[in-house]
C-alpha cells in the first residue's frame, strides 16, 4: 500500500485552484492536512471564504489558515475578477450555509508548526503567489529541511507568460517571494506554463462530471469552470469553450510524475523592470560572470513536457470516483 502524501495546500481559490482542491480530496494517495490562503485571484479574505466553502461543501472539515494579503515588496494590484469572477468562483448566484472558521494562526505560522510537528513528512503544494512560503522561511530558516518537498504551479521557462510576454501570474504577483522560494534549497518542483498550457480541459468535461455526481460541490465547480472558460474563449477562441488546468497539474505531478518530462537547473526570478516576474532557468553548465547564477545556488526540477491526454484521463477518473460526502451544515 502506497503511503499517502501529507499535503498542505497553499492557494488563492480561484477556479483552477478549486479543480486542484477537489482532485486532491478525491485522490486516494493524497491527504490534505491543511489549507493556507493567499491573495491572488481574489483578496485573501475571499480566498479563505472559498477554501472553507469548497471543502465543507464536499463534506470535509480541514484546517484553513489565512495568509498574506499583499506582496512582500511589490505594489499590490487588483484581483482579476474578469478571469475568476469577483467571488473567485465564477460569480456563484447563491451559496448554501456550510459554516466553518479559519484558524487563529497565520498561514506562515501554520506551515511552520506543521513542519516542526511532522519533520520530513509534509509536501507543500503552492498554487498562488508565494508570500506565505516566503514568510514561513523567514520564521523558520530550517524549513527546507523540515518539509519533504515543495511543488509549485508557477513560472514559465520556454513558454510565453500569461501576464506579460515573460511572466506567469503567480510569480508576477509576488516576484520577491518567488525568488526566495526558488533559492531556498528544498526539494522543489516547478509545474509551470510549459506544461499547464498543454492541458486544455473543455467546460463540458466538468459539466459531464456534475451530471455523474449530482452533488452541490460538482455543480459549483462546473459553474465556476463555465465562467473561466468564457474568459479563455475570449482570448483563445481556437481552444473552444475550454480552459487550462493550471493548478490541478501540480497535484497530477505529485501522484503521476511519469506523465511529465523534467529538466533540472537553477531558477531565478526578475524582480523589477520590464521582465518583472520572469522565471529564468540556467540550462548550461558554464560559469556565468553575472552575479546570482553561482554554481552553489539550489536547483529546481522544472516540468517541460507532459502527456496531456493521460492527465485529462487521470483528472476525469479521479473526480468521477466515489469521493464526495454530504455537505457539512452550518
Ligand atoms: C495561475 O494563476 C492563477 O490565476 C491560477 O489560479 C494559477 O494558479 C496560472 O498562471
Ligand atoms: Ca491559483
Amino acid at each position: 500500500m502506497q503511503t499517502k502524501h501529507k499535503v498542505i495546500f497553499d492557494t488563492d481559490p480561484g477556479v483552477d485552484d478549486a479543480m486542484a482542491l477537489y482532485f486532491a480530496l478525491a485522490h486516494p494517495a493524497i491527504d490534505v492536512v491543511g489549507i493556507t490562503t493567499t491573495f491572488g485571484n481574489v483578496y485573501v479574505e475571499q480566498a479563505t471564504i472559498n477554501a472553507l466553502y469548497l471543502t465543507r461543501l464536499a463534506g470535509r472539515s480541514i484546517p484553513v489558515a489565512q495568509g498574506v494579503n499583499i506582496p512582500l515588496a511589490k505594489t499590490p494590484g487588483l484581483p482579476p475578477a474578469f478571469i475568476h469572477g469577483a467571488d473567485g468562483l465564477g460569480n456563484l448566484p447563491s451559496r448554501i450555509a456550510v459554516g466553518g472558521q479559519a484558524e487563529t494562526e497565520s498561514a506562515a505560522e501554520f506551515i511552520v508548526q506543521m513542519a516542526r510537528r511532522h519533520p520530513g513528512e509534509i509536501t507543500l503544494v503552492a498554487v498562488g503567489p508565494l508570500g506565505n512560503l516566503g514568510l514561513a522561511l523567514k520564521l523558520e530558516p530550517q524549513l527546507p529541511k523540515l518539509l519533504k518537498q515543495v511543488v509549485l504551479m508557477a513560472g514559465a521557462v520556454d513558454e510565453p507568460g500569461n501576464v506579460s510576454p515573460v511572466a506567469e501570474a503567480n510569480v508576477w504577483n509576488d516576484p520577491d517571494a518567488a525568488d526566495l522560494v526558488f533559492t531556498a534549497g528544498w526539494d522543489l518542483t516547478m509545474v509551470g506554463l510549459d506544461v499547464t498550457h498543454k492541458v486544455v480541459l473543455p467546460a463540458s468535461f466538468f459539466a459531464h462530471l456534475a451530471q455523474q455526481h449530482d452533488h452541490v460541490a460538482m455543480h459549483t465547480l462546473s459553474h465556476a469552470v463555465n465562467f473561466y472558460a468564457n474568459f479563455y474563449q475570449s482570448i483563445r477562441p481556437d481552444l473552444g469553450h475550454a480552459c487550462y488546468g493550471h493548478d490541478v497539474l501540480a497535484f497530477v505531478w505529485l501522484v503521476a510524475p511519469e506523465l511529465f518530462k523534467t529538466q533540472t537547473g537553477r531558477v531565478r526570478v526578475a524582480k523589477e523592470g520590464i521582465a518583472n516576474g520572469q522565471t529564468m532557468m540556467a540550462k548550461l553548465a558554464i560559469p556565468y560572470p553575472q552575479a546570482g547564477w553561482e554554481a552553489d545556488k539550489p536547483e529546481t526540477r522544472v516540468c517541460m513536457e507532459v502527456d496531456a491526454a493521460a492527465c485529462a484521463r487521470l483528472i476525469d477518473a479521479t473526480l468521477a470516483s466515489d469521493w464526495l460526502l454530504p455537505a457539512l451544515a452550518q
